[in-house]
């Protein structure tokens, strides 16, 4: 390479033009699709030598160049848009008890009694990408990926690309806003002459369908999406005004009039005997449909049922999909071994050979616990049927007994931890053996910190579990609180990220910045990224909900004498759902040394936001403590329980002095009494309904 000293004029611009392209072509890898092709130290020397040529010649600095863009994390990806109204998931139905349980729960709910028509709408459940679509006066202006249901990717320009998707509504009056939801799906037939054009030209292929229409539809460059195949069915809504549908069915009609394509497939029906009869005969009919799909889904057709019905975490309560039976495949068993997790739990693995499942390569299936191998009887070399049902870790089914080897041995499981060696605990009543080396186990250490960084959690780019394995075992991170102060530590590090194989300065800040992003965090996220045994996402919300913030619940939690006569304990377990095990898992937590130790260390590094209660502006029972006893008339309990907390009151099991109201009706019995001897106020349903407003 010529020296920058000895360039000529013409030669500089030239290259510099040449430099500004390159460098923005590896930008664009780097920052949006995640797949660099030099290292940052070659990157770097990029960089370095356009400064150099721009320091000689500053009146050749292009508009474009690089130096306007350092480190622009800007372009890295799609924008954000937060869904005005959350993106569902859908609970799954397996067998037919669980479609019949999922009617009969829907009649309990409304108080529908054993007759009385229910009506069902049911349509494939199409194996795609979802993606919310928002038209304004009629016309398209936005569009976003599902992301984790609260905020999506940005993907209007890439949508718009679709023939399948209007511009325009076919409509008069359309409506003010109307957001269709829906799925991106590419047909088997597209999938397979598109893999057959990208290995030609030495492009990449796909594993099946539904990840070719997902990185399809992902692509920075919309212009790439409009060459590929995609296709879309709508099914369901997100913000409306100006519009209001009586039925599900009617929906869908007024969706496919307005121009939107709308799975042919759907069916109207009353029960669950009339679903079930949809389900089998699409089962059969499946291998001929065009495009993949995982199951039918059941919808109530009544939108002011599934108003009442509304929802539980992620799920509504009105729909369900009923998943078709996994697919299978044949491999042998190479070894069993023995995987340990965030709470210690040992779980066996078994190591297979690969083999593909329903388009899927699969090298690993979960084998549970003890039991679950006795039961089948897996040994090493075996040859076992293995299968995959939707997103669900493959699982080994049975064993091919006749092509059992000579030799085989029963499995021995082992009863001490095969990464720390501590003593392995089997408790009474429970199906899996525990390493009780808490911390000191460098499996359960690391599960906890890649579960902390994950995406329900602290939701850190860039921080998945392969770089978190590799920290931890440098040393680089130990704790939750090493995370935040990694950027400090690092800097006057004699072994920096940076100049670690792989890494450079560029990567090293990204990572760093995605922690900072994370500084402010919500307590209920807070809460769940502890990993406490038994809280989930929807307890950690309910005792964020209650507590309101970190220093109250530690105080609550973290004295002495919360033993199960203590206020702190029944105030604990009154919260509806929490019983003794989560309680006593909470406590636990909190008492222990080491914890505190983490709480202090994060607490001090983080801003940890209060939980904010819902927008319950003019709500009578907004902050109330409310218990519901006695059978009610006019909802279920569920419902009335529902309905409560979303206008901002804490529902309650029992009755004490931090009750604020009892609503009793017939047969209420001892905790009315409590109420009265406490003088908490006590209200009719009737009386509780006209103060809430109907
Ligand atoms: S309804 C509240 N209908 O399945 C409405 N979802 O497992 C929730 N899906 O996230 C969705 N076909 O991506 C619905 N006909 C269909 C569907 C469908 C596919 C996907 C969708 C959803 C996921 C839930």
């Amino acid at each position: 390479m010529t020296d920058v000293a000895a360039l000529t004029r013409e030669e500089a611009a030239a290259e510099l033009d040449r430099l500004a392209r390159e460098i923005a072509h590896h930008d664009r890898l780097y920052h949006q699709q995640d797949a660099p092709e030099i290292s940052d130290a070659e990157y770097d020397a990029l960089k370095r030598r356009n400064d150099a040529i721009e320091a000689r010649f500053p009146d050749l600095v292009r508009p474009d160049s690089p130096t306007h863009k350092v480190g622009a994390p800007a372009a890295a990806g799609f924008g954000k848009v937060r869904h005005a109204i959350p993106m569902l998931s859908l609970d799954n139905a397996f067998a037919d008890e669980d479609v019949h349980d999922f009617v009969a729960r829907v009649r309990r709910f409304l108080k529908l009694g054993e007759d009385g028509a229910v009506e069902i709408v049911a349509e494939p459940k199409i194996d795609g990408l979802s993606f919310s679509a928002r038209y304004e006066n009629g016309r398209f202006v936005q569009a976003a990926t599902r992301g984790d249901g609260a905020e999506g990717e940005d993907i209007t320009a890439n949508l718009r690309t679709l023939k399948d998707l209007p511009d325009r509504l076919h409509a008069l009056f359309p409506p003010e806003v109307l957001e269709v939801r829906g799925e991106v799906y590419m047909s088997r037939a597209d999938f397979l002459a598109l893999n057959e054009r990208q290995a030609e030209r030495g492009g990449k292929t796909f594993a099946n369908p539904r990840n070719a229409a997902a990185g399809s539809l992902r692509q920075l460059d919309p212009k790439i999406t409009a060459q590929r195949p995609l296709s879309l069915f709508c099914y369901a809504w997100g913000e409306v005004k100006g519009y209001e549908a009586a039925t599900h069915w009617d929906f869908l009609e007024q969706l496919r009039d307005w121009g939107f394509p709308v799975n042919p497939e759907r069916k109207l029906c009353k029960g669950a005997d009339a679903v079930l009869a949809f389900y089998r005969d699409i089962g059969e009919r499946r291998a001929q449909l065009p495009y993949d799909i995982d199951g039918i889904v059941y919808k109530l057709n009544r939108v002011d049922w599934q108003k009442r019905l509304g929802f539980v975490s992620r799920a509504p309560r009105w729909a369900i999909a009923h998943k078709f039976p996994a697919e299978q495949a044949m491999t042998v068993l190479t070894r069993i071994t023995i995987q340990v997790g965030r709470t210690g739990v040992l779980t066996p693995v078994a190591n297979l050979e690969p083999v593909t499942v329903g388009g899927v390569m699969v090298g690993r299936a979960t084998l549970h616990n003890e039991d679950e191998i006795a039961r089948l009887d897996v040994r090493d070399g075996d040859t076992v049927i293995v299968q995959r049902a939707g997103d669900v870790i493959p699982q080994v089914v049975g064993v091919v007994l006749e092509k059992r080897p000579a030799d085989s041995a029963p499995f021995a499981f082992p009863h001490t931890c095969p990464t720390c060696g501590s003593t392995a605990v089997r408790e009474d009543g429970a199906v899996a053996w525990r390493c009780t080396g808490g911390l000191i186990c460098p499996d359960q250490a690391v599960e906890r910190l890649i579960h902390f960084a994950s995406r329900n959690a602290f939701d850190i780019e860039g921080l998945g579990d392969k770089n978190i394995r590799a920290f931890y075992e440098e040393g680089r991170i130990r704790a939750p609180q090493d995370i935040f102060r990694l950027r400090d530590k690092d800097t006057g590090s004699l072994t920096p990220l940076r100049s670690k194989e792989g890494w450079g300065p560029v990567s090293a800040t990204k990572l760093y910045d995605a922690i900072d992003a994370r500084r402010t965090v919500p307590f209920e996220r807070f809460l769940f990224a502890l990993g406490i045994p038994q809280v989930g996402q929807a307890t950690a919300r309910l005792v964020a909900q209650h507590y309101g913030d970190l220093p109250t619940l530690r105080a609550a939690l973290s004295a002495e004498d919360v033993g199960p006569d203590s206020d702190a304990y029944k105030d604990l377990i009154n919260v509806e759902t929490i019983g003794p095990a989560v309680a006593d898992e909470l406590i636990a937590f909190f008492r222990e040394d080491h914890n505190k130790q983490v709480l202090d260390a994060l607490a001090a590094d983080l801003t940890i936001v209060p939980f904010e209660r819902k927008d319950v502006a003019g709500s009578p029972i907004a902050g109330k403590t409310i218990v519901f006893t006695g059978t009610l008339e006019r909802m279920s309990r569920g419902e009335a329980k529902n309905r409560a907390q979303d206008m901002g009151a804490k529902v309650a099991g029992t009755v004490s002095a931090k009750t604020d109201l009892v609503v009793a009706g017939p047969g209420a019995g001892s905790k009315l009494k409590k109420a009265e001897e406490l003088g908490v106020a006590v209200m009719t349903e009737d009386a509780f309904f006209d103060m809430i407003g109907g």
